[in-house]
């Protein structure tokens, strides 16, 4: 596994070291626990940061996949690191298929992760330069935990909790993709009042066993293109192993806000809120272009906050 590859990756690299020691220690990766009803309070109260009694939060690994790092990932980083939370920086491979499919670099991670006997721990893949991630890792585990709440997998495990946009793709229009068939497949099995309806990619996370074993299973389909871009497989995923997959359609932990941006508020000190869902989601994300919002917008509430020492998010000194 690579640590940050930025300026300073071999000092956090050392932390986050010593950091993941104490948290095996910590923190038994095999717990059994059912996620209790206190759990939802966790959503609506982000200032609690002590667990349920009853539940042990798995461990939390988030990674971002890019073909290099720039300024976006270390502030997108510098961000995180604000709120004691680290973000992985994986390289895709220059040649070959992971330059067209990161679900391979995915698979490999969680592989490697089941093989060191950390199956349980959970994983959130995000993409890069375009996501902001502002929580402690431990309200964005309880987020996760409340959300997906009563959904085991006839595994036993945590369903994999994917981000929900308001935009179905890869559709007829631009791929084949059976669950954004115009025939309603959404409507039909995944019914929900929010506009934020489909599967988005862009970030999801669940337990490391699940992602690996999910990924292989279907990649080894003959009727699936094993080179089909991450979302439009996921996609497939959905629409036939849909039990294994929840998605954050009230934007309790990710926020794909491409589409939505009439819902976004900022508000000092507390986060960028959803006025639709009424949530402030920890993973906020423009899941498509131009990018202005999170750029002129999202980014600069977070970054002018930590030059300034102000509250985060600093909405004065962007809103006029
Ligand atoms: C997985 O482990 C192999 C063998 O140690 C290593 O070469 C590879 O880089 C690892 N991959 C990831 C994505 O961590
Ligand atoms: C299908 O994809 C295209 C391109 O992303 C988009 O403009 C269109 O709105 C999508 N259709 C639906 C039903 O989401
Ligand atoms: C959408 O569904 C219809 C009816 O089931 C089918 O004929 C068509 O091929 C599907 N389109 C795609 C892109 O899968
Ligand atoms: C939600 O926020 C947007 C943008 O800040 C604002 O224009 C809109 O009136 C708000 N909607 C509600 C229902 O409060």
């Amino acid at each position: 596994m690579r640590g940050p590859q930025a300026a300073g990756g071999r000092w956090k690299l050392i932390v986050g070291f010593a950091m993941g020691f104490l948290c095996a220690l910590i923190i038994s990766p095999s717990w059994q626990g059912g996620a209790p009803g206190a759990t939802t309070l966790l959503v609506q109260q982000r200032e609690q940061t002590a667990a349920p009694a009853t539940v042990e939060r798995p461990p939390l690994h988030i990674v971002t996949v890019c073909s290099a790092p720039n300024q976006h990932t270390l502030n997108a980083q510098r961000i995180a690191e604000s709120y004691r939370t680290k973000i992985e920086v994986q390289l895709l491979k220059t040649g070959g298929i992971w330059r067209f499919a990161p679900h391979l670099a995915w698979q490999e991670y969680c592989q490697n992760l089941t093989d060191a006997g950390r199956g349980d721990d959970l994983v959130m893949f995000l993409d890069a330069y375009d996501v902001v991630v502002a929580g402690k890792e431990e309200d964005i585990v309880d987020a996760y935990l409340a959300t997906v709440q009563g959904s085991r997998t006839k595994t036993g495990d945590w369903p994999l909790l994917f981000s929900a946009e308001a935009n179905c793709f890869p559709n007829e229009t631009d791929g084949s993709s059976r669950a954004c068939n115009t025939t309603g497949w959404y409507a039909t099995h995944r019914p929900t009042d929010t506009p934020y309806k489909y599967l988005n990619c862009g970030s999801f996370m669940g337990p490391a066993k699940l992602i690996a074993w999910l990924i292989k299973e279907n990649r080894a389909r003959p009727d699936l293109d094993p080179n089909q871009i991450d979302q439009g497989f996921f996609q497939e995923v959905l629409h036939d192993m849909g039990e294994y997959i929840v998605l954050d359609h009230d934007t309790k932990v990710f926020w794909a806000f491409y589409l939505r941006k009439e819902d976004m508020e900022c508000h000092s000190g507390k986060g960028w809120f959803n006025n639709l869902t009424q949530t402030y989601p920890h993973i906020i994300h423009q899941n498509g272009g131009p990018k202005d919002m999170i750029y002129t917008h999202v980014f600069p509430s977070y970054l002018n906050a930590l030059d300034n020492t102000l509250p985060a998010p600093a909405c004065d000194t962007i809103l006029h």
